[in-house]
């Protein structure tokens, strides 16, 4: 079985001017069409976020500016992975439980997603989550 999250290091292009970084989708950078973006930023460094695994959407994170930590656990594993570069990303597949904490105060935190929102496939409730995927 393929695992269920990994981190993913996009192109960086730099020069005198300064840098730039690229991150395709449909299976180029990103193993997914994109069709949602939203970021997250001026959480404290004592707020814990997501807190969810989500039925169907798979995610791409992206600490674009700043550094925070995530807690990924696919129900069997549990890892931290500290997101701190702009070329640095973290996929997430299905049925990953993640937390995100730990957020420096520049942090903003750019997270891609293949679906677009709907609460009804997430699952806020860790129980739930253990209960689904070793289902
Ligand atoms: P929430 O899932 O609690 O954010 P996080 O997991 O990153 O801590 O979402 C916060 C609010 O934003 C909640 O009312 C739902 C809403 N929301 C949307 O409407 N669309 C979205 O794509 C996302 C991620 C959240």
């Amino acid at each position: 079985m393929d695992k269920k999250y990994r981190v993913i290091e996009f192109k960086e292009y730099g020069d005198e001017r300064g840098n730039l970084v690229v991150a395709e989708g449909d299976g180029i950078d990103i193993p997914f069409s994109i069709k949602r973006a939203f970021y997250i930023y001026g959480s404290d460094s004592e707020v814990i976020r997501g807190m969810h695994a989500n039925r169907l959407t798979k995610f791409v994170l992206i600490n674009v500016a700043g550094s925070s930590d995530v807690l990924v656990d696919d129900g069997t594993h549990k890892e931290i992975i500290k997101l701190d570069k702009p070329r640095m990303a973290l996929f997430l597949d299905t049925m990953v439980w993640k937390e995100m904490y730990n957020f420096s105060p520049d942090s903003v935190l750019m997270c891609l997603a293949s679906e677009h929102y709907m609460e009804s496939e997430y699952i806020r409730d860790y129980d739930e989550f253990l209960k689904e995927v070793k289902g």
